[in-house]
Parts: structure tokens; sequence; C-alpha cells
């Protein structure tokens, strides 16, 4: 049944104290609830309340203590008569965790016992109104064997534990804060803390613990491993302070790492859970951007601590209220850590890689969609990261002030509410004291508009002509213009500065704007920092986007024009329009640029490295209507041959350069293996024999897995003995991490070699492949699918191979099957023969028997 917005309903009924007793089993959990009902004064009268449930058979139903016949079944809810206006109601229900494969309501994980409830796997662990507008004060007991399950955890503070005296034990959480039944978790089982504490500036002194699976028999010990995650944790809860005025607000912060985990982490009112892979770094075994993904996940789930649990969600629709919002506070607050320019480039990579390809095809969907069927499916990078540019472009608006006035206003209005996207919007409106009307469209508008840019040079005035196209997506053919604010600069062409930067927002299909006092015709730089999420549609001259990459103030402009050089000359080659002459001289023109960047002694190395970064293949697909992927990538992987033989020596140089900066997580020693890794990489395509040679050396001197994958990464693509030598010392060293050997996995399944695909299909076969385990799972199909030239094989075995593996994972664990689903998806914008391959794998899964409503949904948004 599809779901829609417009018919949201308050529910008949309040739920405000709600006691859950839970006896622990591996194999066999019985759960009592009692849930204490009143009226909704706000809702239609109803003698009848319905709750949710997943699978489940009620043992015992009881009113007001007393057992009643007065209940049915409707499909898999439960439905009670309840003639008054109060009542109690007891309900027991008996689950499998160890059976629980989806990873959704309560599941086992390697002994332990740990739960994910958003957004709908509470009714998998007993009746409810699983709705996130029904706000619930839990308590909570739990009792089980005392050996298995030492360690038992749950929401908000510990009341009160003891011993049972015969093995088993128990223990009393109490959460004082009302929220949804999404945010409710349970975590018992053999775990081990690092604990410390963390004092909130009115005084409350908050005990903090990250809790990790105690080693067993063979197991790695990763208590040192959260050192970093503890740090980014009190960096959190101090920034939220500083910048948002955010205080923790419980006595107890916990964090529970878990290796077999749907998504990166759950904000569950005072104990998140988290998968392991953000939670865990050393710098043995962690990247530098595992560390800063660590980072960026704590801080996220700390945030929405505010941004989600005091402020919750009226209901799904409004999903990107808390995530937009979380993924907006995140970033700035990594900003704020390391690399701001860095920060935002990286954040545009993702917006450009993962969101404008759900904008551009059928999954298009506005960040406050319309409709669903089911909801695991809108945890989209339109929802969160979109949503976070949309809520970005206000504070450009607004400034940084007077958006904290908005945000503190919102906070303050809706504090223990479920809110709205509009009431949001509206906080920000008055509290800002900005005209948000039109804006309100970036909330219901899919689709990434496309500005066109001109300008003309008459006199001493320069003219930028603007025009904006939101395009039509699924269910939405007709578009309005939404108000587009643009950073602009105009450079003085024989100086190079500019007159200052200026804010222009473009809110009708076309406008102009003037610009007095130029003389000669200036540069433009344009969407600066990338304030709006947009694609911008400029021809500017070769020479005006080398005087950007060379000279722009704005680090991102200076990005963006690296960037455009390289698109630009990409695409013409791929569309056959240049000659063999033309296209070494563009070739030459961008050899010139990197040249620059290479040996610019005003850039640190992080920024560098960005800077050598050449654009994805899926961006640059993302800029043809209908895109050859062989092509693409062919010609792609021709241009960074050309450069790296035309710089063979700089790349040389700055590898060695940087070989010699001292270790450490400093800025500098993170910048010098960013572009270290970067120099292998160009080295890999002109001179393949030096790069195995290098990449073998830097691989043997490594003190970090940055500079040990970063290796790996590039003879992994090689076909020299070094790749087969190195992969298999990596694997000896690390089998006994998981996470670590999921890079192993990784690291083949994306790589450049021509046997990519063989390679992927025996790995599948690997005795450490295990379909039951997502992480796993990802590193192998995910990085596979995202790899464009071993997925996109001629004779569609990738394609064939993603279907297999959607059909044999949908069974076991339907929320992460239909996350492989997108990538067929693309279908209408790959050229004919392609297409039609991928389309009847897509068919394909539609026929097979007994498809999971998730798949279901995304296989049939993705035929259209
Ligand atoms: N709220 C979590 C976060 O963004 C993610 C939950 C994912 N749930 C899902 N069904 N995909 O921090
Ligand atoms: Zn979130």
């Amino acid at each position: 049944a599809v779901i829609r917005r417009v018919d949201y309903q308050p529910f008949g009924w309040l739920v405000p104290r709600l006691e859950l007793d839970f006896q622990l089993g591996l194999t066999d959990t019985r759960v009592a609830a009692t849930l204490h009902v009143e009226r909704n004064p706000a809702a239609t009268p109803t003698g009848q309340i319905r709750l949710n449930g997943e699978g489940l058979a009620p043992l015992e139903v009881t009113v007001d203590g007393q057992p009643t016949s007065l209940w049915r079944m409707a499909g898999d809810d439960l439905v009670l008569d309840l003639p008054g206006t109060a009542h109690t109601i007891g309900l027991v229900t008996r689950i499998d965790p160890a059976a629980n494969t989806q990873l959704s309501g309560l599941y086992a994980s390697g002994g332990m016992l740990c739960t994910q409830c958003e957004a709908e796997g509470f009714r998998r662990i007993t009746f409810f109104p699983d709705r996130p507008d029904v706000l619930s004060i839990y308590s909570v007991r739990m009792s089980g064997d005392a050996d298995a399950f030492p360690v038992l955890l749950s929401n908000g503070n510990l009341t009160a534990r003891g011993d049972n005296g015969d093995g088993t034990h128990w223990a009393e959480w109490h959460d004082p804060w009302p929220k949804p039944s999404y945010l409710f978790a349970l975590v018992a089982g053999r775990l081990v803390a690092n604990r410390d504490t963390f004092t909130t500036r009115s005084g409350r002194k908050v005990d903090l613990a990250i809790y990790v699976r105690e080693a067993g028999a063979g197991e790695e010990d990763d208590l040192p491993r959260t050192a970093h995650a503890m740090a980014s944790l009190k960096r959190s809860m101090t920034w939220d302070e500083e910048q948002f005025g955010r205080e923790y607000d419980l006595d107890t912060f916990n964090i529970v790492a878990v290796s077999d985990f749907n998504a990166g982490a759950m904000e569950n009112k005072g104990l998140n859970v988290f998968n392991t892979k953000y939670v865990l770094a050393d710098e043995e075994t962690a990247t530098d951007g595992d560390f800063d993904a660590v980072e960026g996940v704590i801080a996220h789930e700390y945030f929405h601590n505010w941004s989600g649990n005091r402020v919750t969600c009226r209901d799904w629709f409004q999903l990107s209220l808390k995530e937009g919002f979380t993924v907006l506070r995140d970033q700035l607050f990594s900003q704020d850590m390391g690399s701001a320019p860095v920060k935002r480039i990286e954040d545009v990579r993702v917006l450009r890689g993962a969101q404008f390809p759900e904008d551009s095809g059928p999954l298009a969907h506005p960040i406050r969609p319309d409709e669903y069927r089911e909801i695991s499916n809108f945890y989209t990078a339109t929802v969160y990261n979109k949503g976070a540019e949309v809520i970005r472009m206000m504070r450009v608006m607004a400034g940084e002030e007077r958006f904290r006035a908005g945000c503190d206003l919102y906070f303050d209005r809706h504090d223990g509410e479920a809110a709205t996207c509009e009431d949001f919007v509206k906080a920000i409106e008055d509290g800002a004291g900005l005209d948000l009307n039109q804006f309100r469209l970036w909330y219901a508008q899919a689709g990434t508009p496309r500005v066109t840019v001109r300008l003309d040079h008459a006199g001493d005035v320069a003219t930028l002509h603007l025009a904006q196209v939101v395009p039509p997506t699924p269910g939405q053919p007709d578009k309005r213009p939404m108000p587009i604010p643009l950073k602009v600069a105009l450079f003085d062409r024989a100086s190079g500065i500019h007159a200052g930067e200026q804010l222009v927002v473009l809110d009708r299909a076309q406008q102009s704007f003037s610009f007095p006092g130029f003389a000669t015709r200036p540069v433009l730089s344009i969407n600066r920092g990338f304030t709006a999420p947009v694609s911008i549609e400029h021809a500017a001259p070769v020479e005006d986007l080398v005087f950007l990459a060379a000279r722009d103030d704005d680090p991102f402009a200076r990005y963006e024009a690296m960037q455009e050089l390289v698109v630009g000359h990409l695409k013409d080659v791929v569309d056959g329009k240049l000659s063999a002459s033309e296209r070494d001289a563009g070739r030459a023109a961008i050899a010139g640029a990197l040249a620059a960047v290479i040996a610019d002694p005003a850039l640190d190395d992080l920024m560098r490295g960005e800077l050598l970064i050449l654009p994805s293949q899926t961006y640059i697909a993302e800029q043809m209507l209908i895109a050859d992927p062989g092509t693409i990538h062919h010609e792609r992987q021709a241009l960074r041959g050309a450069l790296a033989r035309a710089l063979e020596g700089e790349f040389v140089a700055l590898h060695q350069r940087a070989s010699a900066v001292p270790g450490g997580l400093n800025a500098a020693a993170r910048g010098a293996r960013k572009v270290k890794t970067q120099a292998l990489v160009y080295l890999a395509e002109g001179n393949p024999d030096l790069a195995e040679q290098m990449a073998a050396a830097q691989y043997d001197a490594a003190d970090t897995m940055t500079d040990r994958q970063g290796a790996l990464m590039v003879l992994a693509g090689l076909k020299g003995p070094q790749r087969t030598h190195k992969l298999l010392d990596f694997y000896q060293r690390y089998r006994s991490n998981p996470l670590v050997v999921d890079k192993w996995f990784g690291l083949q399944a994306g790589s450049l070699h021509p046997h990519a695909i063989e390679h992927v299909k025996a790995l599948a076969t690997h005795p450490d492949f295990n379909l039951k385990n997502p992480n796993r799972v990802r590193s192998l199909y995910m990085v596979f699918a995202a790899n464009p030239a071993a997925f996109h094989a001629e004779d569609g075995e990738g394609y064939r191979m993603l279907a297999d593996l959607i059909i044999a994972l949908d069974p076991v664990n339907p929320q992460t099957a239909a996350r492989f689903v997108p990538p067929l998806g693309r279908w209408r914008r790959i050229e004919p023969r392609r297409a039609a391959l991928m389309r009847a794998e897509l068919e394909r899964i539609a026929a097979t028997p007994g498809l999971s409503r998730d798949t279901a949904e995304q296989v049939g948004r993705s035929l259209g």
C-alpha cells in the first residue's frame, strides 16, 4: 500500500508511559509490555486502538489487568476494543533474536543482543503504535544469564540492578524524556567499556562510555581503538554548546559498537548504537578518511540528541527535518575541526556522486517525499545531503547570526514535540527574519536545478544573465522557479583581484544582474563555496578556468575551476568533438594547471590533494544525457595517462617530498599521505612499472593504514607480480580484523584491473564472505557497482551478478538488499545496448516470487 503525506492523522490515543520487561535469550526472548493509554484530545474519538506488529503473535492480552478477548489481528497489527478514556494494556510476545537476519528490531550479533528500531523495527519487538508522533516515558527492566549478558543497557539512567542468585541478573533503566518508539534501544552482552566524563557548561557531570564486544579467543582487542571516538564525542559535546547553545540532558551517554548493522549508526536516546566501522580507529588499521568518518558520525548521532530526539518528527515524511539539519550540523562541526575548504569539497563530492544521480533518475524524490511504500527506502542522499544543502542555503541567506537565532527559536518552540519541516522553516523565517515563502519549494520539488550562465561585457558594465530550469522528475512534470542563492565574484584579469564577493539570489526563470566598473571583461567566479546545490552551465573560456584554478581566493571555486576544465575537456573528447591536435592542446592546458597545483607553495597538501583528484566517472556521466560508461572510463584513464607522462618528474618529486614528511595525525602528515597516493594513482597510468615499484616500496615502508591501503589500491589495479604479493600479505596481516578484511574485499572489487569482475566472482565464494554481514556484502558489491569498468562490462555480466546478489540477499536482509537496486535503475541514462541488459535484470528481480516490500518498491520505481 502507498502511504501519502497528505493523509496524516493524529493517533487516537496517547501513551504517556510504557513499561517493558525483557527476559533475554539469544534464541528466545520474552517481552512483556505495559502501555498506559489515554484518549488523544486532539484526535477523532475512537473505541479501538490499533497496535502495529510485524511477525508477532500475542501470548497474553490484558486490559486494566484483566485477560480480554476483545482483540483481533488485522494483518500483522493487533486491534483492541477500548471503551473508556484511559486504560492499561498488557501484552506478552516472544521473539527469536538469533533468527532475525534482517537486523531490524531485537537481534543477535556475535553473541550479544542489540536493537535497531528506526524506522519501524519496534513493532518487531512488541505491539505498539510504532509512529514517531506517539511519545512515551520508558521504564525498562531486563533479566538474563549473567555470564552471557554481564552488561545490560537501555535508554536513560540505570535505576536499579540485582542478582537473582540463579545465574541470572537484572537491571532497570528509566528514561525521563518522552520519546517515540524508534528511539528505544536495548543492548545485552559481554562488553567492555572505555569510560570518561564530560561536564556540561551548566555543571552536569555526564558519564561517558563506549562499549565494544569483549575479545574472544583469537579475536583482537578493540578497546584501544575507541580513543578517537571518545575524543570526538567530547569535542562534539563542547561544539554543540558553543555553536548551537545545546547541552546534554542525561547523566549517562553510552555508545555500543556492533559488527552487524544495516546503517552507519543510530541516535537512540542516551544509548547510541554504532556500526563498528564508525567507532573503531587506530593508525594501524584505519585510514585518515576512516578517522574523519568516525569523528563525523559520532558528532552526527550526538547532535541528534537535540535535532531528532528533543525535537522529533511528526511522521516519516518529515525525515529530513532531523536528518538534513543534523547532517548540516555535523558538516559544520567537521569544518571547524579540520580544514573547512577541504571538508566543503568532500561534501560537495558526495552530493554530486550520490545525490545528483538520485535527482536525475527514476528514484528522484523531494527532500520531503510525498509518498512511499517502505520508509527504509527513503534514507537517501536526497533526504540527508540535499536536505543539509537546503538548510545551508537558508544559513547563507540569513547570515550565521540570524540563522542561529532561527535555530534557537526552533528548539524553543518545539522542544518535546514531534514537528514538521514546515515548523522548521517557519521558525527560521520568524527567528532569522527571512521571507521563505517561495523558498519552501525546495522541500516540495525534486530534481537538481540547472542554472545557465552568460556574462556580457559592454562599455564598463559586466552583466550576468542567469536562467534556471528545474527538470521534470517522476510524478512532477512541471516545476516552478526556486530562490537560488549564488555567491559571485568578478576578477579583474590583469590584477587578479576582485572587488568583493556578492550574494545574488536568482528567484525567477531568468534574471540579469549588472556590475559597473569593468574596463575589460572580468573573469566570473560563481557559486563560490557551492552556496546552492545546482548544476551550473557556463561555457567559460578555457583561459578563464585556468585563471581561476590558479588564482581564485575561494578554495572551493578554485577546485571547481579545475573540475570544470577536466569535465569540459572529457565531454568534448567523448562526444568526438576534438581533432587529435585539439585534444592534445586540451591535455596540455590541464597539465599546465596541474603543474601549477603541484608547485604552488601557498597550498597545503590536503587542499593540493583535492585539486589533484580527477572528477569521478559518475559525475562526468551525469553531465551527459546518455552516457557510454566504457568510453568515459577509457577516455578518463587516457587523460590520466597523458597527464602522468607529461608530469612524471613532478609526480615522482611530489611523492619523494611527501614521503619525507614526519608521520602523525596532524594536517601536514595527513596532507602528505594524501598527495603521495594521488601521485601513485597518476603514475600507475603513465608508467605502470615505476608505479608498481614505488607502490610496493610505500606498502613496505607504511606505518599507517592510509599509506598501506593507498599503495595496495594502486597495486590492485596493476598487472605486475607485486599485486598478488601484497594482496596476500595484507590478508595474512589483517585476517583477524573484520574491518580491515572489508577493505581487502573492497580494494579488489573497486580495482582498475581488467579482470576485476572475475576477482569479484571468486571473492563471493571466499570463506570470509558472508551474506549476513552488511559491511562485508557492501565491501564487495557496493564497491563493485561503483567500479565503472567492471560493473558495466559489455556483456552485462556485472548487471547479472548484482541482480543475483539482490535476489539472494532479499530474503535474508531486505533493507540492505534494496540498497543495491539504484545502480541498475540508472539504465535510462546509459547507452541503449547496456540499458536493455540492465532493464532485463530489473525485470528478472521483479519476477522473483516473495520479493520484500523494500526491494519490490525500488525495482518497481526503477522500471518506471
Ligand atoms: N537515524 C540514523 C542516522 O542517520 C539512521 C537510521 C537508519 N535507518 C534505516 N532504516 N535505514 O543517524
Ligand atoms: Zn541521522
